[in-house]
């Protein structure tokens, strides 16, 4: 059982945010995508099914090693 610590929180700074859960195990491949709006929050874990979160778009994310914000470059 993981943590409380695991849990990350982002918040969509624009619309069309992608968080997308990538798979823990020898293969790492794309297991979810959930799309955000603008405002619109996600608090997620790392789990035993996820072992990386990639969030495309602008979002702002927290985590308990600190805040970062994700850019879209375009
Ligand atoms: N069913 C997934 C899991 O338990 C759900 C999930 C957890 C998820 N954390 C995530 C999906 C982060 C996307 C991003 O692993």
């Amino acid at each position: 059982m993981k943590d409380q610590s695991d849990f990350i929180m982002i918040k969509a700074l624009e619309d069309g945010v992608n968080v997308i859960g990538l798979t823990r195990g020898s293969d790492t491949k794309f297991h979810h995508a959930e799309k955000l709006d603008q405002g619109e929050v996600m608090i997620a874990q790392f789990t035993d099914h996820t072992s990386a979160i990639k969030i495309r778009g602008n979002a702002s994310i927290v985590t308990s090693f600190g805040e970062i914000e994700s850019e879209n470059p375009r």
